[in-house]
Parts: C-alpha cells; structure tokens; sequence
C-alpha cells in the first residue's frame, strides 16, 4: 500500500461498505472488519464506514422488517468488532443522501459496455438478465458514488470487489477528463491479509457467502461455540496429512482454505500456520482451528446480542454518523453539481 499522505490534494481517508442483506460471515470479518478496525487505529485516516442498505434491496425484495433488523445487526457487528463510532464516521447508506444524488450523475457517466463487463452483475442476473432489476445493473455506479462523494483515497476491500473498485477509479477518471477537473480522486483498493477470500467449508473453489442455501458452508458471526465446532469439524478437506510448506497445497483448496483462515485468526501467515505443523492430522488442526475461532468470535457474537438489546441506541449512532457524514458530502456533492452545470447548487 501507498503512503497515505503521498497525495497532498485529498485527505487521507477510508470508506468501506458491507450489505445488510443477510448476517454476517467469517468472509466479511476477515476480508473486511478486520482490516477496518486495523485502519481505524493506525489514524492514518479519517474512517467512513458503511451498512449499503440501498445496494441490499438491488438483488431480491427482502421483507422491510428484515432489512431495518439486518442493518442494525451489521451496525451491532461493526460496533462489536472494534468499530468505535466516534472514532469512525459509521453510517447506513440511505440516511446520507449524497451517496444516491452522486449515484446519478455517476449513471451518466458510467459506459453500458463497463457495467456489461462485470462478473458480480453476470453471475447475480445470471441467464436471466432480463428479469434483474435496473438497481443490480447500476450497483457498481452507486459504489462508485459511496466512495467518491466522500473524496475517499483508500477502500479495504475482499478480492471480490476489485473490479468494481476499478470501475470505480474509470468512473473517476472519465468524469475528470469529460469536465476538464481535477476533482475526484483515483482511489487505491486495499486487498490484504491472509483472507483476501475466504472459500466455502463445503467447496475451497467457490468463495463463502451469506447468500449460499447450505449454512454449514459458512461460519455466522451469530453462530454461537458449538456451531462454530461443529461447523470446522465437518468442513470439506482430505485424508492427508499437512504440508511443511504452501507448495503442498495447491491441489487441495480446502486445506489451503482453512490454512488461511486459521493464519488471518491469528494474525499470522499461512507460510507460518504451516512451518510448525507439517505431518499433523487434519482432524487435530479443525481442533485447533475450532477453539481459535470461538475465541475470536465468541465474544463479538456475545457483544452484537447485547447491543442489539437497544435498538433506539444503534438509531441514534447511526443518525449521529449520518450528522457528521453530510459535514463531508454536501459540499463534495454541491461542488459537483456546480462542475456539471446544474443551476442553484453554488455554495
Ligand atoms: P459485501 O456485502 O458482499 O461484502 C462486504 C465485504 O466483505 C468482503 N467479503 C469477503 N472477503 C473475503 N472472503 C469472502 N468470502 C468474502 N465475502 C465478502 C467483501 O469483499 C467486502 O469487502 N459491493 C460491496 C458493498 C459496497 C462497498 C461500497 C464496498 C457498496 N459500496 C463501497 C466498498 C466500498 C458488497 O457487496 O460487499
């Protein structure tokens, strides 16, 4: 990663996002939290982060009570992962209407051919294309929206997002060079640790998901310890002892898979998770794997039910977050409007 202060013309700041369209998995709080909270405390950066309640309902109608608990639920498990609010501008998407105003302007600048071309809208609209909505195609628009409304210079991100992470740097840069501005920033994608993408404990080719049918394939930061056990205990993996080194793995994507986790749980590499156990029994490991992950999990499932106690308390959080979040977009948006032409937005 870049030295944050190496572009003077922007604040050195993070936004990141994560859906409320479901609980959350050990992919989103290794791929994402962790880094979040690991950005948060170096204050390095002003920290944004974000419950996309406007991209969750893009994909299927989820029932409105179910939307308003599953945000709050990711505004608990932000809270309970070391998110500090006060530290943190922590928000949900809706409430800063920047991020939908900037979206459409975004939509005008974003080229079909670009949005064609990326892999989540294929895989999500799937062979029915015609039957998605019109919010799934223009999804990585309004990401690119989120980010920028806020000039942010670095997202922390799973692999997952790269693409629209680079859309969003062309979406940047087109506005730039059409408006003959200098004005949004090409941010940086930061994809680091050892899970960069966590893979299904049913399948280590295929990334875990809140959205897979099979809830054994993923561990929920709901789940409380003996799920979590059992969970690790069944995973996919086979009758082989463990390698000394990552040579040893490439064929096997499931041991490789829980090498990682196990490294990013820990801190460590999976270079290191390795070293000190080659010939070790896989049974024995998904031991060792279980009890790290109670360890790390339990407490922040624990936490999330007790903040989730008082939802008028994570209302007033998030409206407090929203407050401070317009200090930033409205006069980004407004300067926007302004470069675009639209009349009545000077400051
Ligand atoms: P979402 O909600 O699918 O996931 C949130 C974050 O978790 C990461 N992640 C994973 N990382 C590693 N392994 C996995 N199995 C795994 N599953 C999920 C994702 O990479 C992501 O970082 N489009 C985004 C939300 C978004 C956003 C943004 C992100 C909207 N606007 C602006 C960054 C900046 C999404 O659907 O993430």
């Amino acid at each position: 990663m870049s030295d944050p202060t190496s572009a003077p013309a922007f604040t050195p700041r993070v936004f990141s996002g994560i859906q409320p369209s479901g609980g959350l998995t050990l992919g989103n709080y290794l791929g994402a939290m962790v880094k979040f909270v690991d950005m948060q405390d170096r204050g390095d950066f002003e920290t944004v982060y974000c419950m996309v309640d406007l991209h969750a309902i893009t994909a299927k109608l989820i029932e409105p009570a179910t939307l308003a608990h599953n945000t709050r639920e990711l505004c608990a498990g932000f809270i309970a992962a070391g998110i500090d609010p006060e530290k943190s501008i922590l928000i949900n998407q809706s409430q800063v209407p920047e991020h939908a105003q900037l979206g459409w302007i975004f939509n005008c600048v974003a080229r079909m051919g670009w949005m064609d071309r990326m892999t989540q809208w294929k895989d999500k609209a799937g062979k029915d294309a015609e039957r998605a909505s019109l919010g799934l195609y223009a999804y990585p628009a309004l990401m690119a929206a989120d980010i920028l409304v806020y000039h942010a210079t670095h997202v922390p991100v799973g692999e997952d997002q790269m693409q629209h992470l680079e859309l969003t740097r062309d979406i940047a840069a087109k506005f730039n060079h059409d408006y003959g501005v200098d004005f949004f920033p090409l941010t940086e994608t930061v994809v680091e640790g050892a899970a960069t993408r966590v893979m299904s404990l049913k399948d280590g080719t295929k990334k875990m998901s809140k959205s897979d049918p099979v809830d054994a394939s993923r561990i929920n930061l709901t789940d409380d310890a003996d799920t979590i056990a059992k969970k690790f205990r069944k995973a996919k993996t086979d009758p082989e002892p463990l390698p000394g080194s990552l040579d040893g793995l490439s064929a096997r994507p499931d041991v490789r898979n829980l090498v990682n986790i196990f490294a990013a749980l820990e801190g460590t590499t999976p270079e290191a998770v390795l070293a000190s156990r080659e010939g070790g029994m896989l049974g024995h490991f998904k031991v060792e794997l279980a009890d790290l992950a109670v360890a790390k999990l339990a407490p922040i499932s624990t936490e999330m039910a007790r903040l989730m106690d008082d939802p008028a308390e994570i209302d007033r959080i998030l409206a407090r977050g929203a407050e401070r979040a317009r200090e930033i977009t409205v006069p980004i948006l407004q300067r926007t409007y302004e470069i675009v032409g639209l009349v009545g937005h000077a400051p």
